[in-house]
């Protein structure tokens, strides 16, 4: 199998802005709804906040020389909208944008290229407060905004994403009610969902006319799944989860409009459409990202409604979440993305692993996190020499962070942070990671 990747393919680690930056409360900046959801009880499973997080707000520069270190020449971060704008939709914060803009300049200087998120979660809660993306004004909210940052940024950044994940802003955040907001109202998540959709294709071709030569995409997270068995039941389950999770935001980006059974199994909770807004939501986008981390194996025990996902088959090495590592279903997904969508570009926008990592010594040897990283990026090359647009691979993360409702517990780093002292510690994925950008091929 050949191990080596194009020329130009990108080696990036991700973050977002709420789960490393801290400071919460420094230079203007709003509360956002992931502030107010950690400040309640039982939300989060440390009882953690997001300060400190990383204090990345104040130690950028150590992150963006970290970064150098471990031969990433790309990053994924995102933009916190109550940083730019504290309420929402009223006046822009100056300093918020001098932020990310000294960013971007350190990044530049080091020879890292940006890949900027614009809603990675941390919506104002002045917008939650008025309905959060459930109401239509948020759409022209979130445009002003974009325009603010692509305005600041669009001389320098090239790569923009509009949204990350739209399944957990709105199913996993409104509907499951385990991230912030944390409602629980499948009606109020597919209205989110739809306005999310609209926002976006809206958005594209504005940044566009900000910043002309942009490649503008949206973030998917993508969750493949297998039947347990070979029953009708389990066959029903496996579609309908398909188009829940996996089609709900591809097919209208691409303008098949909402899948068939998906719609029709939500039954009155489904969305308003206004006139035009389908049609809105297929502008033609760049490149799509791709967040993969497992495949789901889907049992139906009396209903596909009651189906339940149960992943016992393979080493279950992210031993909290129990996700499987899979990394076959990687390449199936990728190929099937470019072979039934045909899109210009795919990139990796996330793939790694969360392990309970140790510090041994100043080290640490997380061999299993380069096991899991490397059984993925493996199946890269075969993928792309059979002609999927594949350009970049960006690991989930840079460093250790705040994991949303996991708090700190979850490790999914490059680089270890100590919470309590912020030391940073390049664990051996990190350098092995240095090595693979360095051959741009897959090593030992
Ligand atoms: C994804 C999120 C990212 C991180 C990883 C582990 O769903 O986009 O912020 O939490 O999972």
């Amino acid at each position: 199998m050949k191990k080596e990747f194009p020329k130009g393919f990108r080696w990036g680690t991700a973050t977002a802005s709420f789960q490393i930056e801290g400071a919460t409360t420094a230079d203007g900046r709003g509360e956002s709804i992931w502030d107010r959801f950690a400040a309640t009880p039982g939300k989060i499973l440390t009882g953690e906040t997001g300060d400190p997080a990383c204090e990345s707000y104040y130690r950028y520069k150590e992150d963006v020389a970290l970064m150098k270190k471990i031969g990433a020449n790309a990053y994924r971060f995102s933009i916190a909208w109550p940083r730019i704008i504290p309420d929402g939709d009223g006046a822009i914060n100056e300093k918020g944008l001098a932020y990310y803009s000294n960013l971007v300049d350190e990044l530049l200087a080091a020879g890292i290229e940006p890949f900027v998120t614009l809603y990675h979660w941390d919506l104002p809660q002045a917008l939650q407060d008025k309905g959060g993306w459930a109401n239509r004004a948020t759409i022209d909210a979130f445009l002003r905004y974009t325009e603010t940052v692509v305005e600041k940024l669009g001389d320098r950044v090239k790569n923009w994403m509009t949204h990350n994940e739209p399944w957990c802003i709105s199913i996993l955040s409104n509907e499951i009610g385990a991230h912030a907001p944390g409602l629980r109202d499948t009606r109020t998540a597919l209205a989110v969902a739809h306005n999310l959709l609209v926002s976006h294709g809206r958005a594209v071709p504005l940044i566009r006319a900000r910043c002309p030569d942009a490649k503008v995409g949206i973030v998917l997270n993508f969750a493949p799944a297998q039947p347990a068995t070979d029953s009708p039941e389990d066959a029903a389950a496996v579609q309908l989860h398909h188009e829940k999770f996996n089609l709900w935001f591809l097919d209208p980006i691409t303008g098949r409009g909402y899948p068939k059974g998906a719609w029709s199994a939500y039954g009155d909770a489904v969305p308003e459409i206004l006139d035009g807004d389908m049609g809105v939501m297929t502008a033609p986008i760049d490149f799509l990202g791709v967040n993969f981390y497992s495949r789901s194996i889907i049992h139906d025990e009396s209903s596909p409604r009651n189906a339940k996902i149960i992943n016992r088959r393979n080493p279950r090495n992210m031993m909290a979440r129990g996700w499987e590592v899979y990394p076959k279903t990687l390449a199936d997904l990728l190929t099937w993305l470019h072979s039934d969508y045909n899109l210009p570009e795919l990139v990796v926008t996330e793939n790694g692993a969360m392990y309970d990592d140790v510090v041994w010594n100043g080290e640490v040897h997380d061999l299993a996190r380069i096991e899991y990283i490397k059984a993925h990026i493996s199946v890269l090359p075969d993928v792309i020499e059979k002609g999927v647009p594949l350009t970049g691979y960006f690991c989930w993360s840079l460093m250790d962070n705040f994991e949303w409702a996991q708090g700190t517990r979850d490790r999914f780093g490059l680089i270890y942070v100590d919470v309590e002292t912020q030391e940073r510690i390049i664990k051996d994925s990190g350098k092995w990671f240095a090595r693979v950008a360095a051959a741009n091929a897959v090593v030992d």
